[in-house]
């Protein structure tokens, strides 16, 4: 897929001590059982404020979709999906529909490209927020990037656009506007779910919006550019992936692969002299002469397009934007119910190519607790503790973005560090531990630094080298974090390790796939969110059906519910499924991308299994091997789209799904013949105008019931 090589990123090339610990002792683990607790939480049914709570699922009630590469989304018989909300339809009263053709314009106005994780946050008749009605909410979600090829969102422009530099600053201006965030309404009338293109709560985020720096990045010389002097604004929020929602009720975006839209001169590690961030701009994927995505710095001399040139180019900091990448690789959180209110980037949750951020259960007088992952081969997994402690009544409070300032601002970040014996530790990122404050290996000054140049701080004390962590989701029933490590095509027989055991071939229409082709889900128990100590195993190895089962298909997965390349994955508060999502290219010979529902079970609930490289053996944990009864899959996506992004009402309902990236394999010099589109996709279902493919929401109802039951 075009879209997997800007997750392809390689600058982990760190010697950490994990990384030389590979092929560790195989010793036997503990058991370690969680104690289960009830599900939190009551919900209402549609249209009316009623609190039945809804039961967990027991058992997946629908019969399983078949793999295909159709263009279209399938769902199980009984259940309807319908499209709500695509790339380019209005987001106010005065703006005209979207004709689907490149020459539309207003995209602040409109929703943007590519949409991804996507969050609910209800609204009760009155239109004040409600964690209880079911039939009106709004839509907050991330429009992460542009179907590109050779500099230009081609789909975007009337005759695909300027693929060479420069690039016309009208073409920029529209691309600009269409990443970022979008809150939209939803209502149904009971029978039918729609967007509310009047609604007051509409609102776009943009790469131009200004942000403010909260945490201990704030105010650092590393974050002071032209546009922000003192380090305390940004402008924007870039390539937005995974999302979250706070316990206090609040929209997290994480900045993905933000590095990849800016460039640097060929000389510019010379100009920056012994600027210690020469080291750091390698480490995040930005060599001196990489070229930009698009090239937006190449539309004039404004600072628009100047901030994507992160170069040396003034007399200071002050003068230039050698800082601009600084102010992206964020968690920023959004306040949905006021469109005044500015996004703050949460600097202590570290700089990264961030997934999402997901949310411990919450206890009174306890730290809140978040994990997320880095989404490149050969990244970490991170774990952010609040300084202040849990005040129940911080649930519905009276300044949204004030509670954020108490959990996000102070707290303690940790990078994951996974043993062979089946537990794992919490490695402390901060000036606190003396492995950072004296490293030899990166100048770490302060909290800033570490909040800025994370992943060199994560290197330093020798966090273990994941295949590419994804999202992270809640068990809601014992609390249990799983998160996704979507595929690594760099893991080999010699790189193997407990937690990333497998390095195999596959073949797709006559070629070879090499290393963790399809990706695996890991999974962590701690006694208390706040540990230092976890215990860990993999709930789920994806693989084809008909791969070998001793070696590769480790899950023993039938043609039912087998997957490649897991990314999203979100657990129903109302009913406890678990939604798993895939972002692949390895399995698109045989299917389309696909969501699945499972019911998993507990860390410990499987066996060791030994796996043998040569005369190297790995010994993993491989959780207890799903039945037809507890992983089946729900849903498959049009042509060259991944499934990203779900989020539900109360009640469980209804639940929104977002499609990304229909057609992304068209070329470019195609882009005006319809017929040789990859996909058709929402005008073959019946939504809008024009044939382009457009990333959109769907929502899906089952006729009269709890989805997943
Ligand atoms: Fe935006 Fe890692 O997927
Ligand atoms: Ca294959
Ligand atoms: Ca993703
Ligand atoms: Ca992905």
């Amino acid at each position: 897929m075009t879209h997997a090589h800007f997750n392809d990123e390689d600058s982990n090339t760190s010697h950490n001590p994990a990384f030389d610990n590979v092929l560790q002792a195989r010793l036997s683990r503990r058991g370690l059982l969680r104690g289960t607790a009830a599900l939190g939480g009551a919900a209402a049914l549609g249209g009316c404020a009623t609190s039945s709570p809804v039961a967990p699922v027991q058992a997946l009630g629908f019969t399983p979709v078949a793999k295909t590469t159709a263009d279209r989304v399938t769902v199980p018989a009984g259940y309807t999906a319908r499209v709500i909300y695509a790339l380019g339809d209005p987001l106010s009263a005065s703006t005209p529909a979207f004709k689907n053709d490149g020459t539309d314009a207003d995209f602040g106005n409109r929703a943007g490209d590519h949409h991804d994780g996507i969050e609910w946050f209800g609204l009760d008749a009155a239109g004040k927020p409600s964690d209880r009605f079911a039939s009106r909410g709004l839509l907050a979600m991330n429009h992460e990037a542009t179907t590109d090829e050779k500099l230009s969102s081609f789909f975007l422009h009337a005759n695909g656009g300027t693929s060479t530099l420069p690039r016309p600053a009208a073409e920029i201006d529209k691309e600009l506007m269409i990443h970022g965030i979008s809150v939209v309404e939803v209502q149904t009338d009971g029978k039918a779910w729609a967007n509310q293109p009047a609604s007051a709560f509409n609102r776009r985020v943009t790469t131009m919006t200004p942000v403010a720096v909260h945490g201990p990045a704030r105010g650092s010389e590393h974050l002071v550019t032209k546009y922000s002097p003192d380090g305390t604004q940004a402008r924007g929020t870039l390539n937005n992936c995974g999302t979250g929602r706070t316990p206090w009720g609040t929209f997290i975006s994480g900045e993905e692969n933000w590095f990849g839209y800016f460039t640097r001169d060929a000389k510019d590690d010379d100009a920056r002299k012994k600027d210690k961030q020469v080291q750091a701009l390698n480490r995040y994927g930005r060599k001196a002469g990489a070229p930009s995505r698009h090239g937006w710095e190449s539309g004039g001399t404004s600072d628009t397009y100047a901030r994507w040139n992160n170069s040396a180019v003034g007399a200071s900091a002050k003068d230039d934007f050698r800082n601009e990448m600084n102010t992206f690789g964020y968690i920023v959180e959004l306040d949905p119910y006021d469109k005044r209110a500015a996004l703050r980037k949460r600097t202590a949750l570290g700089r990264l190519g961030h997934e999402n951020a997901t949310f411990a259960r919450v206890s009174a007088g306890q730290p809140v607790v978040a994990y997320m992952g880095d989404d490149a081969r050969g990244e970490y997994i991170y774990k952010f503790v609040s300084s202040a402690k849990w005040d129940p009544a911080d649930a519905q409070p009276a300044n949204r973005l004030a509670a954020g300032d108490k959990y996000l601002d102070q707290g303690t970040l940790y990078a994951a560090r996974f043993k062979g014996d089946g537990t794992g530790e919490w490695l402390e990122l901060s000036m606190d531990n003396p492995i950072i404050a004296g490293s030899s290996y990166f100048e770490f000054k302060s909290a800033a630094d570490v909040a800025i140049f994370t992943r060199l701080a994560a290197d330093a004390v020798g966090a273990t080298k994941m295949d590419r962590p994804e999202w992270g989701g809640v068990n809601p029933k014992n609390g249990e974090v799983y998160i996704t490590l979507t595929n690594n095509s760099n893991r080999t027989p010699a790189s193997v390790d407990a937690a990333n055991p497998r390095a195999y071939t596959d073949m797709k229409a006559g070629k070879e796939q090499k290393g963790n082709v399809n990706g695996h889900i890991v999974r962590l128990a701690e006694k208390n969110p706040a540990d230092a100590a976890f215990n860990w195993d993999i709930y789920l190895f994806a693989a084809e059906a008909d791969a070998d089962r001793a070696s590769v298909n480790l899950s023993q997965l039938t043609d039912d519910n087998d997957l490649s390349s897991p990314d999203g994955l979100v657990f129903s508060k109302a009913t406890g499924v678990c939604w798993i999502q895939t972002d692949d290219g390895a399995y698109t010979d045989k299917t389309n991308c696909m969501l699945l529902a499972a019911l998993p079970g507990q860390r410990g609930d499987g066996a060791s299994k030994t796996l043998a490289y040569g005369n190297q053996q790995v010994t993993t944990y491989v959780g207890k091997a799903p039945t037809p009864a507890t992983l089946k899959r729900f849903l498959v996506g049009p042509k060259g789209a991944e499934i990203t992004g779900i989020t539900e009402t109360p009640d469980g309902r209804a639940i929104f799904v977002n499609i990304q990236h229909a057609g992304e394999n068209t070329k470019m010099a195609d882009v005006g013949d319809p017929a040789k589109f990859e996909s058709q996709w929402p005008a073959n279902a019946g939504y809008g105008a024009g044939q382009r493919p457009r990333s959109a929401t769907i929502v899906i109802t089952k006729n009269g019931g709890v989805i997943g039951s």
